[in-house]
């Protein structure tokens, strides 16, 4: 009962904190609060959305629209209760105009209902699970949807003469939805399963796994990880030997995030994925942001990175459409069926869903002037959700 009624106190405060801001309070800047995992496990995902926005607003300025944009940075340790303290914090005492970021779905969806009460938008920058648009009408998302990447590895797979598939997927909601898609799909295609496993998002361990993976002799390993925790598992499963044994690795592209790909070694090599971004992606505007980023970070842009370079432009070409006026409902109507050209590819907002409509394309890595990358070699154009499209 008492902590029932300590969350309407705050739900409470968060709506008619909302409903008290005068427009004149909002007339100097607009205020981000951008919550991401800056420490734990999913910290390379906040450092690669924190650096994106920043190589953004130094390149196209601090201002828009006549508005100065100011970014709070959070860290939410990737901690869903955190993240639902920090996204009130910010909403009642900040007084900011916009939520941004989130890194893993848990955190997304701890923060919807905020967003709702507040009539503030909430940018998701990172997560992927499909249902967390549908969450609030105040979600718009600039990252992925695993069935978007998982649908399209799953027909390929089935196609290109791989019979027998062992799954490895994180125990949490995108794991689920990447599963439940490849699945699908590599089954209508003749495919079978013939072992799997999901593993604990929190440190995991993957050699128990990997050991009845071996056991299971597929002819390819299916495997899901989140940002951050691909260079862990690819040492795992060199450690073990899998790539002697030939069984390929195949999955949607997180597992070979660009941040840490080229630290993985030859074991990587082979590896055929479905994904949204490469830092190897041909184009003269991903051209100019890998160098753009690279000279400032000392490192590659993986698609967490991305996600962030597009959620600030985003939000920039919002305002500048709603003259400066930052009021939730005046933004995300701006936002709605918004296109332009990313380093990824062309993109779009989808205006039923606020889900972000992109290309897909299957990659293979390889050796490119003695570094590893993904290199694109089929794109799937203007690809939905198919977790929302089936509904
Ligand atoms: C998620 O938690 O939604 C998530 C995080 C990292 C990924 C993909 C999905 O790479």
């Amino acid at each position: 009962m008492f902590v029932r009624r300590q969350v309407l106190l705050a739900a409470g405060a968060v709506a008619a904190a909302a409903a008290a801001v005068p427009a004149c309070a909002q007339e100097e800047a607009v205020k981000i609060g951008l919550i991401v995992p800056m420490t734990g496990g999913q910290a390379s995902t906040g450092r690669q959305i924190d650096n994106a926005i920043k190589l953004y607003m130094q390149q196209k300025g601090d201002t828009v629209a006549g508005k100065k944009i100011e970014i709070i940075l959070r860290d939410d340790a990737a901690v869903p209760d955190n993240t639902k303290r920090l996204a009130q914090e910010l909403i009642v005492n900040e007084k900011v105009n916009i939520i941004a970021g989130f890194g893993v779905t848990p955190a997304a969806l701890a923060a919807a209902p905020l967003a709702t009460q507040a009539k503030v938008p909430e940018i998701v920058m990172a997560a992927g699970t499909s249902i967390i648009t549908e969450r609030s009408p105040y979600v718009v998302r600039t990252s992925f949807t695993l069935p978007q990447s998982s649908t399209i590895i799953g027909d390929w797979a089935a196609k290109n003469g791989i019979k027998k598939v062992a799954t490895l997927t994180s125990d949490y909601a995108p794991g689920n939805d990447a599963l439940a898609s490849f699945k699908e799909h590599f089954v209508a295609g003749g495919g079978e399963i013939v072992e799997e496993v999901k593993v604990p998002l929190a440190n995991p361990d993957f050699a128990p796994f990997l050991q009845r993976m071996k056991d299971s002799k597929p002819d390819a390993m299916f495997v899901f990880v989140p940002a951050g925790q691909g260079g862990n598992f690819m040492k795992q499963y060199a450690e073990r030997g899998l790539d002697k044994s030939g069984i390929r690795v195949i999955g949607p592209g997180d597992v070979m995030d660009d941040d840490l790909l080229n630290n993985m070694g030859d074991a990587a090599l082979g590896a055929v994925t479905a994904h949204l971004y490469s830092a190897a992606h041909p184009s003269q505007i991903n051209k100019e942001f890998v160098a753009a980023y690279k000279k400032a970070f000392n490192n590659r842009p993986g698609f967490m990175a991305v996600g962030g370079y597009d959620g600030i432009h985003l939000i920039y070409e919002a305002l500048k459409k709603t003259g400066g006026d930052a009021t939730g409902d005046k933004l995300i109507a701006a936002m709605k069926g918004m296109k332009w050209e990313s380093p990824r590819g062309p993109i779009s907002i989808d205006p039923e869903t606020r889900d972000i409509v992109q290309n897909i394309y299957i990659r293979k890595v390889e050796k490119v002037d003695g570094e590893l990358y993904n290199v694109e070699f089929a794109t799937f154009e203007a690809v939905k959700d198919p977790g929302k499209t089936k509904k």
